[in-house]
């Protein structure tokens, strides 16, 4: 982090399809325009472009076997995936999709993107047949949810002679979608989001507790989709099985109770609350030191309400955004316009955990986002890595109306992109 989009150091990765000569344009482009090239060729790519051509238009040494070692000393693989800011794999073949989809790492290409902590994006080229096979299908949606992005192929007359959908992107379109994603690496440098997620445990002995389903997926992923843009993000984590995102600071609390306070010493510092927990509503009147023995009789347990962990801080808000989300069954967009305006939010995404593939537990969800001024939003249904990211983009875009409205509390300690509309 903290280079400068203008100027980013790309990786790109050229497989063996004969769109491989497109690279040479795209690299040549992107030299252009101040970016540092690296190519990293599949043995394939070489049967159809010299590696000296890449070598050539791009200044830097191309590598294309694991044991090319440009620096005695240096692990190739592990420097370029380390210092690179972006990987562009153009053209992808369906085999290195398969192969990246199964964290294959049989070749110099394959290895980096598994070593690379940077955002990777995928211009597929390859007959139609291929494209829309449910293998390659299955592959692409696999690293969509692991946050890959694909420069989707267009429709046109392939090499071979069949028509359909499987021609490489044209060159404008892989530049602009390289230098829109180089951006929004950035866009939040210098904002502090602060995310709950996850469920809590409310301890009824030492070994019970009343709990609920919430896998903590949504909320850890709106924790890395605000890191991957740049922000500095505190994740306070309910109890889940799942680590926490890179670079992301993680504080682990378990009940309702802890999670409040926990938000009460970070909310001061922060620009942005996302509030995607799902808190136990209520506690155990009384917690038993030790282990209730079962017995035949009824037991009654008391319950009292946990504190709204969101209502207790959104009065609080001043100049930060605060954004909840409601899970509902039935009547959800009715139920989450009151809880925006009854929390006094900014915005809430909502989803129906009736409908299939959008509830807990599972890698999807259809959010519709409800903001304050009444306007709506419906997302289709997505994994969960990308809805997190199109929350992300309305967080982005309603920190710019924020800052550009006059009256708005002193703005001063945002970056300087957000401080004009
Ligand atoms: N929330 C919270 N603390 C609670 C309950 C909810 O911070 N004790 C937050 C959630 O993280 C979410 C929003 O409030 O962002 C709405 O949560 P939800 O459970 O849907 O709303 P409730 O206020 O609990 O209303 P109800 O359960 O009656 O639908």
């Amino acid at each position: 982090m903290g280079y400068n989009p203008d100027v980013a150091r790309i990786v790109l990765g050229v497989c063996g399809s004969v769109a491989a000569y497109r690279a040479c344009e795209v690299a040549r482009e992107l030299i252009h325009r101040g970016h540092e090239v690296h190519v990293v060729m599949t043995p394939h790519a070489t049967r159809l472009i010299a590696p000296a051509t890449f070598a050539a238009l791009t200044g830097n040494p191309v590598t294309v076997d694991v044991f090319d070692e440009a620096q005695p000393g240096q692990i190739t693989h592990i420097r370029l995936a380390q210092d690179a800011d972006l990987i562009l794999i153009a053209p992808a073949t369906a085999h290195t999709i398969a192969r990246l989809a199964l964290g294959l790492a049989d070749d110099m290409l394959t290895t980096l993107a598994l070593a690379t902590r940077a955002p990777i994006l995928v211009a597929p080229a390859m007959n139609p047949a291929m494209w829309t096979h449910p293998a390659t299908q299955a592959h692409v949606q696999m690293l969509q949810a692991r946050g890959v992005e694909f420069i989707d192929p267009t429709y046109g007359v392939m090499a071979c002679g069949d028509e359909g959908w499987g021609k490489i992107a044209d060159t404008p379109t892989m530049i602009e979608v390289v230098e829109r994603r180089l951006k929004r690496t950035q866009e939040l440098a210098g904002i502090h989001v602060l995310v709950t997620a996850g469920p809590t445990y409310e301890p009824i002995d030492p070994v019970r507790f009343i709990g609920n389903r919430s896998s903590g997926k949504m909320g850890y992923a709106v924790a890395q989709a605000a890191a991957e843009r740049g922000a500095e993000v505190t994740l306070i984590s309910g109890p889940t099985a799942l680590d926490p995102p890179a670079g992301v600071k993680c504080i682990r609390v378990q009940t309702a109770e802890q999670m409040l306070q926990a938000v009460q010493e970070h909310f001061e510092a922060c620009d942005v609350f996302i509030s995607v927990a799902a808190v136990a509503d209520y506690r155990p009147e009384r917690v038993y030191p030790l282990k209730r023995k079962r017995s035949q009789r009824a037991w009654t347990l008391r319950l009292v309400p946990n504190p709204d962990i969101l209502g207790t801080v959104a009065p609080r808000k001043g100049h930060r955004l605060v954004v909840g989300f409601a899970a509902e069954t039935g009547k959800a967009i009715e139920y989450a316009r009151e809880k925006l305006q009854r929390k006094g939010l900014d915005l809430i995404a909502v989803n129906d955990v009736l409908e299939p593939q959008s509830g807990f537990e599972v890698d999807t969800t259809r959010l519709t986002l409800l903001y304050a001024d009444g306007s709506v939003e419906p997302l289709p249904l997505l994994p969960k890595r990308i809805a997190a990211h199109r929350l992300m983009d309305a967080v982005v875009e309603r920190l710019h109306i924020l800052a550009g409205k006059s009256g708005v509390p002193d703005r001063s300690h945002l970056p300087d992109s957000f401080k004009s509309p």
